[in-house]
């Protein structure tokens, strides 16, 4: 959460900061600041609220912008504070020499605090990051070295932090440093840049360096000194970043969340290459690191993920439980990293994550990792910190997901575990469903003009959902494999509409939530084909009997059943299991013209962000 930048080079330091924060809004947005130094003084600028506010503000010091060649900058997802001024990043110390930026959350900041309030330190916001800015130029009034200052300071921090500081006194240099929490140095010719995730640099370089933990790093225009935390210099291991700049854009959509949602045919044919062939062949997943004999011993499977990428988790489960044989749990990865949990080597665990950098399902995959299981990451970040941590590394390659609503990501997450249970299915040498494997390989082969056809086709949905738009509430009803869609359709619905959305098994209506029901209630079922067509159909009749107004997204609706709803949504045919893979598109769509229709602010809803790097 929160997005760094740093510039050290011969342009203005000022458009590099603000090109990089509004490629990396989609972290946070609440408010926003940069500092620039140059050989005489450090100027801050902050602002509230979007980008363009401090924009605003720095077309007015078009002279200091000029002259400044070096500067950090931040947009912030508030954690300490309220999105004001004040909170807003740089923070400063009593004698404003030094100034930092912070991504992260510091655990011991009240201590930290206290002591420094002893020493004399002044505090004029809620943030813990001005804590640590007070920290650091505290241990720089001891040392006058930013280097040793950084490393000391860190050294009494707990918790996360990303850090980029600069200091009057030292005009030639950024100092950073991490600890869960991203950071990565650009190298260019005589300029350096430094970002908390690669689109805000990758229109100057494609070569840098990732910032391991406990490490500082030095950043001069023309050189990049990394240090361990007992002050040794360490080579620097330089790396290749791998998107290209066109992948953030808009290509001519509104909005991000709908380009994305458009790409998901071409999402799957790219995560199907080289992996499924045709479907009488065997599914290839060099990326899976077990042997047949370790597969053969996996008793059971624990899938951790937070959000979006825990619905594809309950997806897996249906699939692996049937087609791989291999019980599965799934859980939140911030419910599973505070119990005992128990797993072992026999445990294959599963994190799924589009960011790669989920605070709490890092913390989940390390405590599981202890327990000597093994780790397969299903990810569509191979340079994240959960990437790092795989023993199987399963890349989604759904390009970079601007949108703060996941959309081709969750698609991407579906076709990875239906390939990775396909592959145990094989590995294992199953017979029970060998037809259904067969058929289910030969749609995901069609999946991609299934998905296209709904997205180049969107007139019912639209005007579906500008006469919905103005319900308050909506209840999203679904059995068996198609219930986690439901989960996600109401969590795409609620996130960017702020309409009180609710996914519910549909058996699960009558238990509970049936009393909410009236003609102000509208019921969206995903109703498919398969075991749990009569029950889904029969959830709705009781929901009608209830006046509730009743919309179906379905792939097959028997003539008789057609009155029972006010609107159907149609979707095109398939098996039950690939179901989730095609009516989700529809939900995603709805969502989207709900909320275009209500005007919000689609690709940057209130009070999110991108990726949730804090507990
Ligand atoms: C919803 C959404 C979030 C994420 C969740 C996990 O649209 O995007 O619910 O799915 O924050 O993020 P990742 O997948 O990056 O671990």
């Amino acid at each position: 959460m929160c997005g760094i930048i740093g510039y050290v080079g011969d342009r203005s330091a000022a458009e590099i900061l603000i090109s990089g924060l509004s490629h990396l809004e989609y972290r946070g947005y609440d408010s926003s600041g940069v500092a620039l130094m140059n050989d005489k003084e450090v100027n801050i600028y902050k602002a509230p609220g979007k980008l363009i506010n401090l924009i605003e503000i720095l077309k007015t010091k078009q002279n200091i912008c000029a002259k400044s060649k070096i500067g950090i900058g931040h947009i912030r997802w508030a954690t300490h504070g309220l999105p004001t001024t004040q909170n807003a990043h740089p923070h400063t110390c009593n004698c404003k020499n030094l100034t930092l930026v912070h991504n992260g959350i510091i655990e011991n900041y009240q201590e930290l605090k206290k002591e420094l309030e002893q020493l004399g330190a002044r505090f004029s916001s809620q943030t813990d990051t001005e804590v640590a800015a007070h920290l650091i130029a505290y241990e720089y009034g001891k040392t006058k070295n930013l280097l040793k200052a950084m490393l000391n300071a860190t050294k009494k921090i707990k918790g996360a932090f990303a850090f980029c500081a600069i200091h009057k006194n030292e005009p030639d240099k950024i100092v950073v440093a991490k600890r869960n929490a991203p950071l990565i140095i650009g190298i260019g010719q005589e300029e350096n840049f430094i970002a908390s995730d690669i689109p805000a640099i990758i229109e100057y370089t494609k070569k840098a360096i990732y910032l391991s933990d406990y490490q500082v790093g030095v950043i001069k225009k023309d050189s990049i000194e990394i240090y361990n935390d007992n002050g040794t210099l360490v080579p620097n291991k330089i790396e290749y970043l791998p998107f290209e700049a066109v992948a953030i854009s808009k290509m001519g959509y509104k909005h991000f969340m709908l380009k994305e949602i458009h790409e998901q045919g071409d999402v799957v044919r790219n995560i199907l290459a080289g992996k499924l062939l045709s479907p009488e062949k065997n599914v290839v997943l060099d990326e899976f690191k077990l042997t047949k004999k370790e597969i053969n011993n996996i008793k059971r499977i624990q899938i951790i993920a937070c959000g979006t990428s825990y619905h594809a988790g309950l997806v897996g489960k249906y699939i692996l439980e049937k087609f791989a044989k291999i019980p599965v749990d799934v859980e939140a990865s911030s419910e599973y990293i505070y119990r005992d949990t128990i797993a072992d080597k026999n445990t294959l665990a599963i994190g799924i994550s589009q960011s790669g950098e989920t605070a709490d399902t890092i913390t989940a995959i390390k405590q599981i990792k202890e327990q000597e299981s093994h780790v397969a990451i299903i990810t569509n970040r191979v340079d994240s910190t959960l990437a790092r941590l795989s023993d199987s590394l399963l890349p989604v390659n759904a390009g970079i997901e601007v949108s703060v609503a996941a959309t081709k990501s969750y698609i991407a997450q579906l076709i990875s575990l239906y390939l990775l249970t396909i592959y145990l299915f094989e590995q294992k040498g199953l017979e029970q469903y060998k037809e259904e494997i067969r058929t289910l390989k030969q749609e995901l082969m069609e999946l991609p003009s299934k998905i296209e056809a709904i997205v180049e086709n969107t007139t019912n949905i639209q005007e579906i959902a500008k006469k919905y738009s103005c319900y308050k509430d909506f209840i999203f009803i679904a059995r068996g494999i198609n219930y986690p869609n439901a989960l996600e359709g109401a969590l795409k619905l609620k996130e960017i509409s702020y309409i009180n959305a609710t996914g519910y098994s549909a058996g699960e209506l009558k238990h509970g939530p049936i009393a909410m029901l009236d003609n102000n209630m509208p019921v969206l079922a995903l109703l498919n084909t398969g075991v749990v067509y009569d029950k889904v159909l029969s959830n709705c009749e009781e929901a009608k009997a209830r006046q509730a107004k009743l919309i179906a997204v379905t792939n097959y609706i028997e003539p008789k059943d057609v009155p029972l709803f006010d609107d159907i949504i149609n979707v095109p045919l398939g098996s039950e299991t690939i179901g989730p893979a095609i009516n989700i598109v529809v939900l995603q769509l709805l969502a989207y013209y709900i909320a275009e229709y209500l005007g919000k602010d689609v690709d940057q809803p209130r009070n999110l962000a991108k990726s949730v790097t804090v507990e």
